[in-house]
């Protein structure tokens, strides 16, 4: 592929490391830089994955980014997705894609304004499982769904995540955190 889409990514905390660690398996784009509120922490992800680091203002106005991958706290996925769009750019965020309804409407209204996408993780909803069973509902061989059921165990996110405390403050909670995922 001759062109490749530019990314850059803020919030270089911990899942960004799946993130750079991944990215070169998909042709169609390129890391170039990263940001993060914290300058350390975007500088010891530039050095690791040979990137950039910017402050986020610089990053919002680099013009070799095309796409910007949202990893910061739920808190402020709303606010940074929406500099985001506003500088111009597409964006992907982390999950919860946004804490209301009126803030996700606000990114379509905005993304659609200037031809621009937007999308969020989690994106297993791509993969073979969720689409066969997409497929199964919609074709209606099933009949119509009533009601739907899920379990989740875990011991807590203060046992695996090296600085949990978003976990515990608006945007985190079983709902917005772990629903998203199903
Ligand atoms: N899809 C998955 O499997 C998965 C897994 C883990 C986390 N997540 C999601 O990814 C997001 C990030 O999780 P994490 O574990 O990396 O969190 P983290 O706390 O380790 O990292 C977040 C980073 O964002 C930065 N940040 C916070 N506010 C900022 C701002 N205003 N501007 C710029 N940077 C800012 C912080 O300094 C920090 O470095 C969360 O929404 C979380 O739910 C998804």
């Amino acid at each position: 592929m001759a062109n490749k889409l530019g990314v850059g990514v803020i919030g270089c905390g911990n899942i960004s490391k799946a993130y750079f660690s991944l990215a070169p398996l998909f042709r169609g784009i390129k890391m170039r830089a990263c940001a993060d509120i914290n300058m350390d922490a975007a500088k010891m992800r530039a050095k690791e994955f040979k990137l950039r680091a910017e402050t986020v203002n610089d990053l919002l106005k680099d013009d070799e980014i095309d796409i910007i991958v949202n990893l910061t706290i739920p808190a402020v996925h709303y606010e940074i997705s929406k500099a985001v769009l506003d500088a111009g750019k597409h964006v992907y965020s982390e999950k919860p894609f946004v804490l209301s309804i009126k803030e996700g409407l606000d990114l379509k209204s905005r993304a659609e304004k200037k031809g621009l996408r937007i999308g969020s993780a989690p994106d297993t909803f791509f993969g073979g499982a969720h689409q066969l069973a997409r497929e199964l509902i919609d074709s209606g061989k099933l009949g119509r769904i009533t009601s739907g059921t899920c379990h989740v165990m875990g011991h807590g996110m203060e046992h695996w995540h090296p600085n949990p405390d978003f976990f515990f403050q608006p945007g985190a909670g079983p709902v917005l955190d772990i629903g998203p995922y199903y």
